[in-house]
C-alpha cells in the first residue's frame, strides 16, 4: 500500500545564497491543502502555525518531533492526531519542512567562506516536493541514474550544480547527463569508456570526476562501506595514471575538473573524513602536477544520523566540514559535499490508524 505525502512547510521556500536565516514568519491560514500531484506524488501539505521560535544553533540540534505530557506525538508544536484527524487517507508520510530547512541549513552554515555545492543525495528521499524545497534553499543534486536526472530536472534544479556517480552507468543516461551538462563521476574503465561515447554522441565535452577509492575503512557496516580497496566502488589508486593518460587522450571530449571519495555512509566519526581528504589532497597535486585543472573536491555523502534514537551525541555539520576545512582552502579548491540521510530521515513520520486488533 503506498502512502501519501503530507507537510508541515516552512513559510517560504526560497532563500538563496546568501542563506543566513531563514525567514520565519508564517501565512495566516493555519491548514494549507495543496492540490494533489497526478500519481505517483500524491501530496498534502499541512501547515503549523507554531514553527519553533529557537534560534538558528539550537534549531540545528532540535528533533521536530516529540512526544508531550499528553501522551500524543507533536511534530512542530502541531498534534499528529489532529493531523490525521483532518486527513481524508492513510496511511501517509508526514514531514517538517522546517526541519529539512534547519537540515540543509546546518550545512550551509558549516560551508561559508567555502565555494562549494551541497548535492542532495536523491536516492535518500525522491519526493518532488522535497527536492523542489531543497532546490529552492540552493542545493544541488546527487544522481545515480537517468530516472532520477529527469526527477531532478523537473524539480528545476541547476544542472551544473548536479552530479551523476555510480559504477553501472547506463549509455543513454550518460548521453542525457552529457547534454544536460550535469558532473559526471568515473567509476572504473568501461564507464570511462562510456562517457566518451556519450560524449560523441552528443558532440560535446562532459566535465568528469574520478571516483578515487582512498582506501579508508569507515568504520560502519560492511554493506555501506564503500572507500575501502575490496570495494566495487571507484579507481584504485594505483589505475590512476591509466585513467590520467586516458583522459588526456580523449581531451577533446573530458574535462577532467575534480576527484570524488564516497567512504560510506552512515559515518558518526569526523576524523574519517579528514583521513580521505589528505589522501585525496595528495592525489591533487600529484594531478595538478600533470597539467590537469583541478577545482573540485569531492567528498561524497554526509553524516550518519541517530539511527537507534539513544539520543546519541553525533557530530555536526560544522564539526565535519572543519576537519577539511583548512584542506580544501590550502589547494584553492570547491568543495562539494553530497548529504542523503542527514538532510531528510529526521524530518518525516508514517502516520497510520489501527484499524483492527
Ligand atoms: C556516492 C554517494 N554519495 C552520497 C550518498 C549519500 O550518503 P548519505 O546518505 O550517507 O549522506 C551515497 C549513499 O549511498 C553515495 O553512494
Amino acid at each position: 500500500m503506498a502512502a501519501a505525502h503530507s507537510f508541515l512547510p516552512h513559510s517560504s521556500s526560497s532563500y538563496l545564497n546568501p542563506l543566513k536565516t531563514p525567514p520565519n514568519s508564517l501565512p495566516s491560514k493555519p491548514f494549507l491543502f495543496f492540490k494533489p500531484s497526478p500519481k505517483p506524488f500524491n501530496l498534502r501539505a499541512v501547515l503549523s502555525e507554531k514553527a519553533s521560535s529557537l534560534p538558528p544553533q539550537q534549531q540545528q540540534l532540535k528533533h521536530c518531533f516529540s512526544k508531550s505530557q499528553d501522551g500524543f506525538l507533536y511534530c512542530e508544536g502541531v498534534k499528529v492526531q489532529d493531523v490525521l484527524d483532518s486527513t481524508e487517507k492513510r496511511p501517509f508520510y508526514l514531514y517538517s519542512k522546517p526541519q529539512i530547512t534547519r537540515n540543509f541549513q546546518a550545512y550551509f552554515d558549516a560551508l561559508e567562506g567555502l565555494p562549494s555545492i551541497i548535492g542532495y543525495a536523491i536516492k535518500a528521499n525522491n519526493n518532488l516536493k522535497i527536492l523542489e524545497h531543497l532546490r529552492g534553499l540552493g542545493s544541488g543534486a546527487v544522481l545515480v541514474s537517468g530516472n532520477e536526472l529527469k526527477l531532478a530536472l523537473r524539480a528545476g534544479f541547476d544542472p551544473q550544480r548536479c552530479i551523476l556517480n555510480g559504477n553501472g552507468k547506463l549509455l543513454e543516461d550518460l548521453v542525457l547527463a552529457v547534454e544536460e551538462g550535469v558532473f559526471v563521476n568515473v567509476d572504473s574503465e568501461f564507464d570511462l569508456e562510456n562517457i566518451v561515447t556519450a560524449a560523441k554522441i552528443v558532440g560535446k565535452k562532459v566535465r568528469i570526476l574520478l571516483r578515487i577509492n582512498p582506501d579508508v575503512d569507515p568504520q560502519v557496516h560492511p554493506y555501506v562501506a564503500t572507500g575501502n580497496k575490496n570495494s566495487k566502488f571507484g579507481i584504485r589508486n594505483e589505475k590512476l595514471q591509466w585513467f590520467l593518460d586516458n583522459v588526456k587522450s580523449y581531451s577533446n571530449m573530458l574535462n577532467l575538473v575534480g576527484v570524488h571519495c564516497h567512504l560510506g555512509s552512515t559515518i558518526t566519526k569526523v576524523d574519517i573524513f579528514r583521513d580521505a581528504a589528505v589522501l585525496m589532497v595528495n592525489y591533487i597535486d600529484e594531478i595538478r602536477a600533470q597539467g590537469f585543472n583541478i577545482e573540485f573536491l569531492n567528498i561524497g555523502g554526509g553524516l550518519g544520523i541517530d539511527y537507534h534514537h539513544t539520543g546519541a551525541v553525533l557530530p555536526t555539520p560544522m564539526d565535519l566540514i572543519n576537519t577539511v576545512r583548512e584542506l580544501v582552502i590550502s589547494r584553492n579548491l570547491n568543495l562539494i559535499i553530497e548529504p542523503g540521510r542527514s538532510l531528510i530521515a529526521n524530518t518525516c513520520c508514517l502516520v497510520n490508524r489501527v484499524t483492527w486488533c
